[in-house]
Parts: C-alpha cells; structure tokens; sequence
C-alpha cells in the first residue's frame, strides 16, 4: 500500500518593504477605495531594488525546519513552485538549495504560476507515494513587483512579493492528502501572460469568470473523490486573487463566507506563494486545529488550477 503523504508544517516570509493602496495612489491613476471595493487589497509587501527572492524561500524554509527540529540531511528534493524565478538558469531551487545548505539533493523549478502551491503538492506526493524519497521540500516564491507594470493601474495594483515552504513526508499516520487534482487549458493563456522580458497582460473579467467556474468544479471534484460533503470541511485556504472570487466560490459550493479564510488585504496576490502564506496565518490565528480537514483551492495563468482536501 502507499505510504500516507502528511503536509507537517508550512511558514512563510514576506518583505519587510509595504506598499499601502494609498502609496499606490501618487503612483497611478487609482483609489483606496477602487482596490479595497474591487479586491479586497488594503497593501501588499514588495521587495526593494537588491533584495532576492531567493532569500525570502531560505528564509521561509529554513525556520520551518527549525520550527519542525527536522535535520537538513533528511531532505530527500527540493521543488519550487514559481512564476518568477530569479534566473532563466540556474534555477531558483538550484540557488535556495545552496544557501540552505542543501546541495547534493535533486532541486528544480516549476511554473503554475498561481496554481503552484496544489502543483507541488500533487508532485511531491507522487515523489513519496512512488517509495523514491521519503521527504519532500516544497517552496513557492514570487517577485511579482518585479514584472508588473508600475505603469498600469488595472494589473499594478493586485501583486505582492512573498514566499512559503511546506514539508511533505511519508508517515502512515492518518494526517495526509486525501485527495488531489490539478489541470490545465492553454486556450486561455492570452488571458494572462508575461511574455519573456516584459509585464503582466491580462483579461481581468476573463480571468475572474473562468476561475470561479475551475475552482468550483476542483474543489467539488476533490471533495467527491475524498469521499466527503462540504460539511466535513473545517476551513477553506482558497488563493489570495481576489475576495470577491472567494466569495463567489463559496456562494457556488453553498459555503457560508467565514469557511473561506481570507487575508489578501495585507499581501495583495503573492501567486505561488498566496496559498501557504494564507495557511500559516490561519494556523496562527487559531483557525486550523490538528485533525482539521482543509481544502486547498487555486486557480492561475495557463490557465492552471488545482485543488486537495488534506488532513492535517
Ligand atoms: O491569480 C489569478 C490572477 N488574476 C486574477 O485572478 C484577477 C481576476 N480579475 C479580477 O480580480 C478583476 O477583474 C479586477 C480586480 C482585475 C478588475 O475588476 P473589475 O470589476 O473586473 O473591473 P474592470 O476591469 O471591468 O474595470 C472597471 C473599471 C474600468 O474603467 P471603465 O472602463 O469602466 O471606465 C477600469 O479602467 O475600473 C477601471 N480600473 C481602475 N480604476 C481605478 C481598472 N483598474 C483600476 C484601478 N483604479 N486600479
């Protein structure tokens, strides 16, 4: 039999730089109001000229395996899930497994872009499952300040920078993914994209309809298949676009809003990131409980979604 995958732990790392909606305002042609009414966004952490991405993973990672007393040489792989890596190449994994101290064990990158958290979930646990490595580390980082348009006030506004790390292992205890999904359409990928070099382009309405549509449907499917009804949910950690997409998902699925946890106003969207940023702040906040049953539900530029109900 498979061995169970158990998430043991999630931390994450922000930029000490905020950029409140009001800072926003001497910059473009916006509103507090707009963003806050529009979003949900009250302000969002960016980096400064200098300051890494890849620093905000080992920064992330390295306390999680503190927190979790877990020796480094235990680490089986290192995957990261991210839309901006620092590099074309050497990868960002390549780079944060250095500084962690980490060289030796199989690192690379992968790109869901919002979707990247539910991606490196399901890739972690086929690592596990298949009996290859027993330990699984899992970061998702983002620069998105670094590829918006400062210019453009329908895009700028929505991004933050921000990373999480997560650890996978196989326990047998019965914490673990209960089940998961992830899928992709590319005949969407003129809704959102970066071409190479250049900024975020996208198709705010486009994006909105198709993702409340996928996440539903993810969410329904994974909820089905972990042989649950939404009334064995303890709380959704849905990702961080946009508050009324939430909402909008939760109305879908039947879910009253306050099953929806939701802290977008202080990080903006933070991509791969928004996900594990959003589980450890309702971790800290009492919120999740062990023994609890999460849904994770995300939806990105692909487009990409993805969604998993996991015990924790
Ligand atoms: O992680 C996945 C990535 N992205 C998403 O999930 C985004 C999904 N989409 C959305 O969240 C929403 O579509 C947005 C927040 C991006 C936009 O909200 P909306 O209600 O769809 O607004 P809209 O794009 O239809 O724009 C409405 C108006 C327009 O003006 P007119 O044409 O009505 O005069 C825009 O020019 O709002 C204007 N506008 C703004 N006004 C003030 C657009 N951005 C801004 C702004 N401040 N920042």
């Amino acid at each position: 039999m498979n061995p169970g995958v158990t998430l043991r732990g999630v931390r994450f790392a922000v930029p000490p730089k905020v950029l409140t909606n009001f800072d926003l305002e001497k910059i473009v042609d916006t509103t507090d109001e707009w963003i806050r009414t529009r979003t949900g966004i009250e302000e969002r952490h960016v980096l400064n000229a200098g300051e890494s991405s890849s620093d905000l993973g080992v920064q992330a990672a390295d306390e999680l395996l503190r927190d979790l007393a877990v020796d480094k040489s235990t680490i089986d792989a290192l995957i990261v899930a991210t839309a901006t890596p620092e590099m074309l190449f050497p990868s960002t994994a390549c780079i944060v497994a250095h500084k962690l101290g980490l060289g030796g064990i199989p690192s690379f990158d992968f790109s869901a872009a919002c979707s990247g958290f539910l991606y490196g979930l399901n890739i972690a646990k086929g690592f596990i499952e298949s009996g290859q490595y027993k330990n699984v580390l899992l970061i998702c980082v983002e620069s998105l300040s670094k590829i918006v348009d400062w210019k453009d006030r329908s895009t700028c506004v929505l991004f933050g920078d921000g990373a999480g790390a997560a650890l996978l292992s196989a326990t047998g205890d019965d914490r673990r993914i209960r089940s998961i999904l992830i899928g992709a359409d590319g005949q969407y990928q003129e809704y959102l994209y970066v071409p190479l070099g250049g900024t975020i382009a996208m198709s705010g309405r486009d994006v909105f309809q198709v993702a409340c549509r996928k996440m539903t449907e993810a969410a329904q499917t994974v909820i089905e298949r972990a042989g649950l009804t939404m009334d064995d949910i303890s709380l959704v950690v849905p990702h961080q676009a946009n508050t009324r997409i939430i909402n909008q998902v939760a109305k879908l699925l039947r879910l009253p809003e306050e099953k929806m946890f939701v802290n977008i106003q202080r990080y903006g969207n933070t991509s791969a990131a928004s996900i594990p940023i959003a589980y450890r702040e309702a971790e800290l906040a009492g919120r999740i409980l062990p023994g609890d049953t999460i849904l994770f539900v995300a939806f990105g530029g692909g487009f990409t979604w993805g969604a998993a109900v996991v015990k924790v």
